[in-house]
């Protein structure tokens, strides 16, 4: 008998004893039958199956969009699911719509209707969360929902009406939700959901769903919900979102530690990582888009391994390190030396990913992150790198430099790196790194690109990262 999961969804308490990795969006549809929940892709690309996840914290409940094909019903237990029925249960607006239905009706911005409930979640979770309400941020919050029939013109115009309609809205948290709900984008039920949270059965609110052992260790289940899919539904789980701390991003000694099971989004919203690296942020955005970013994690993106993974890519170039936990024993490795061969890594069975850190430097680091891909969001990398670099005046004191698709691993550029500690930026010195960065890689052919044109690629991104530190340094003819 599979442990019971508890949590609300929309505004009634659910018990439901499916198996632990059961989709969410199945529960949803199939057992529920909320089925203005839509499934496209399953595969966390279309954005149609998308709901809202309240989840209790330190900083009160905080809403975010997730892809519920993705997403295992066991990490559910003592949060708050909202679907599209659960947004507007009765009606409560003078025509029948919540302001930000009414804005793409008003805007034409739904044809055959598929998309919609989707891109209304993913708007609200934005109108829930956001600190700047913007039209680029909020253009950004629905990046992950795709619309085949009506155009992102009328969608565009949709949004910018509803936060013209919805006006400014208070930046403090306990003040944002009364005034939401006074607009009409979320039911008066949502005022008490924090307190129904706190009095759901703590035994069966997410403790019972731990099962170490033989179970399958999963964190933002991004990955392992597109590899494996329905055979992760009778599976138990070792749900990383429950371990004590694994979430939590921390200075200490000279260095930040990230908790492996912290997300995209948690990285992008760190003030810490803020200050010590300004630009990550903006270059995160580059993930996926949100409802994966607000799952997909740290230690998933560097144990799956993929030799294109974004973290890992941006983790090498940061001289990270990684810790290895086994019960109570932490083992630590330079994460340049974790990749041992085609999704192959040093992790031992029984072994978790911990956390990563990253050093600080006193007089911070110069650091840049390329990316091309087919699609400019949602999609992974034809070729990625990145490059930190400590400076002394005018010389690289220190530099660590990474690439991925141009090799079986994300792949720390040993040498090029080396080449470049002492040396003063000029155009010779970036095209001898190039070379010695090209003689380190051995790109594939394949879906992402034939072998020659990520070998050239590679050359065109280092020498962007160049472009990018030293203006006026370098000119675009300079490229070799
Ligand atoms: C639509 C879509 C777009 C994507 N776009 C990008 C992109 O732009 N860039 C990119 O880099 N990736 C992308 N990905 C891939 C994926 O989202 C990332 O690799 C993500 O970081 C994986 O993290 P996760 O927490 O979801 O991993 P999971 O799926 O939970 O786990 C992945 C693997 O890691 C293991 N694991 C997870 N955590 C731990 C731990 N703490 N200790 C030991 N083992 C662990 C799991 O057992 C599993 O084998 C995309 C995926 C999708 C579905
Ligand atoms: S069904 Fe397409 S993202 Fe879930
Ligand atoms: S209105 Fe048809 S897919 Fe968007």
């Amino acid at each position: 008998m599979a442990a019971k999961t508890v949590f609300i969804l929309n505004d009634r308490e659910v018990r439901v004893a499916l198996p632990a990795g059961t989709a969410l969006v199945d529960f949803i549809r199939d057992d529920q039958r909320l089925t203005g929940t839509h499934v496209g892709c399953r595969e966390g690309d279309c954005g149609a199956c998308t709901v809202l996840l309240g989840t209790p914290g330190a900083q009160g409940l905080r809403y975010r969009a997730v892809a519920s094909c993705l997403f295992p019903l066991a990490d559910a237990a003592g949060c708050h699911v909202v679907t599209i029925e659960g947004l507007n249960p009765d009606g409560r607006s003078p025509s029948g719509l919540t302001p930000v239905q009414q804005a793409f009706v008003s805007e034409g911005a739904s044809q055959c209707g598929f998309c919609t409930p989707g891109l209304v979640v993913s708007l609200t979770a934005f109108l829930l969360e956001d600190a700047g309400l913007n039209l680029d941020d909020a253009v950004t919050a629905i990046e992950g929902n795709i619309c085949r029939c009506t155009g992102y013109t009328a969608i565009r115009r949709a949004v910018r009406r509803l936060l013209h309609e919805v006006g400014r809205l208070p930046q403090d948290p306990g003040e944002r939700l009364p005034a939401l709900i006074a607009a009409g984008v979320v039911p008066a039920y949502f005022a008490a959901i924090p307190v129904r949270l706190k009095e759901l059965p703590a035994a069966v609110a997410g403790k019972s769903v731990r099962q170490p052992g033989d179970a399958v260790v999963m964190a933002g289940g991004t990955d392992l919900y597109v590899q494996r899919g329905p055979g992760l539904a009778g599976k138990e789980l070792d749900l990383m979102s429950r371990r004590e701390g694994f979430a939590a991003i921390w200075p200490e000694a000279e260095r930040i530690f990230i908790g492996a099971a912290a997300t995209v989004s948690d990285l992008m919203e760190s003030r810490l990582l803020a200050a010590a690296f300004p630009p990550l942020a903006g270059f995160l955005r580059q993930v996926s888009a949100t409802q994966v970013r607000n799952r997909a994690t740290v230690g998933g993106n560097i144990v799956n391994a993929s030799p294109i993974g974004d973290l890992s890519v941006i983790l090498l170039a940061l001289d990270a390190a990684i810790g290895l936990r086994r019960d109570a024993a932490t083992r630590e490795r330079k994460l340049s030396e974790f990749f041992l061969g085609y999704k192959k890594t040093d992790l031992q069975p029984g072994e978790l990913a911990a956390w990563v850190s990253v050093p600080l430097c006193r007089d911070g680091i110069l650091f840049h992150f390329e990316k091309v891909a087919r699609r400019k969001r949602q999609d992974i990398a034809s070729v990625n790198s990145a490059i930190g670099l400590e400076m002394d005046g005018e010389r690289i004191a220190a530099a660590h430099v990474s690439a991925g698709g141009v090799a079986p691993v994300p792949l720390y550029l040993r040498a090029a790196s080396a080449f470049l500690a002492g040396r003063q930026v000029s155009a010779e010195t970036v095209r001898e790194f190039i070379a010695v960065a090209g003689s380190e890689t051995a790109p594939i052919s394949d879906v992402r690109g034939a072998a020659v044109y990520k070998q050239a690629l590679l050359g065109r991104l280092l020498f962007a990262h160049f472009l990018e530190l030293f203006p006026g340094k370098l000119q675009a003819g300079d490229l070799p």
